[in-house]
């Protein structure tokens, strides 16, 4: 299991510490951009990101909650994204997918919790990393939708199938209580913002929710 710690929970004003932190205990950091539009709340963009890069080695898996992702691709990748990943009911993804895969990075697509996996089938083939959503998206902090682990079973039955290249990533109300479920559905990847970076010791809460998925 690899663990994404989102900076979304993270102190804004010490975050090259707070990534310090939880370092030696993650896979991924999860850098959730916003755009006011999308979603109503407003967060990091490629200057934050080019801000980072010095200070990790960590992938930077940047979900991009924004109403016009093509704007912001480039940029991205040039601040140092690893990954970019869009969302899917904005329209059909493939020139965007084409455009992340032309930028060299990973492409990633997600679907909000109310979206049938119908929706991403198709693309399935075109991306590196689905990304389900477990939450609705804007806020850290939520409770997690357990109903969208049917979606994570169906995905992972078709990636298995089909031998295709895809990862799985869970984005929302993560902790340690329900890792284990969200693993045995078939998860690849947790994501999880305040169960890591709101609890005392950021390190261990990471151990803990890769321990409880195991
Ligand atoms: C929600 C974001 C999530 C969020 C997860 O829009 O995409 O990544 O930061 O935060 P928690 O783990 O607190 O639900
Ligand atoms: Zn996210």
């Amino acid at each position: 299991m690899k663990i994404a710690p989102s900076i979304l929970a993270a102190d804004f004003a010490n975050l090259a510490s707070d990534i310090a932190r939880v370092a030696g205990e993650v896979d991924l950091l999860h850098v959730d951009c916003m755009d006011g539009h999308y979603v109503p709340n407003l967060t990091i963009g490629p200057p934050v990101v080019a801000a980072l890069r010095p200070h990790t080695e960590l992938f930077l898996d940047c979900h991009l909650m924004v109403d016009n992702p093509g704007r912001l691709l480039g940029a991205f990748a040039e601040a140092g994204a690893d990954g970019l990943t869009v969302h899917v009911e904005l329209g059909d993804p493939r020139p965007l997918l084409s455009e992340i895969a032309s930028l060299g990075v990973r492409r990633g697509l997600a679907f909000e919790p109310e979206t049938p996996f119908d929706a991403v089938e198709p693309f399935l083939g075109d991306i590196d990393l689905l990304l389900v959503m477990s939450v609705h998206t804007g806020y850290g902090g939520q409770a997690f939708i357990p109903e969208v682990l049917d979606k994570v079973r169906a995905a992972r039955k078709l990636i298995d199938a089909e031998g295709m290249a895809v990862e799985i990533e869970i984005d929302g109300g993560i902790k340690a209580d329900n890792a284990a479920v969200a693993a045995a559905a078939g998860v690849d990847i947790l994501v999880s913002g305040t169960g890591i970076f709101g609890a005392d010791d950021p390190g261990a809460a990471a151990r803990a929710i890769r321990a409880a998925a195991s």
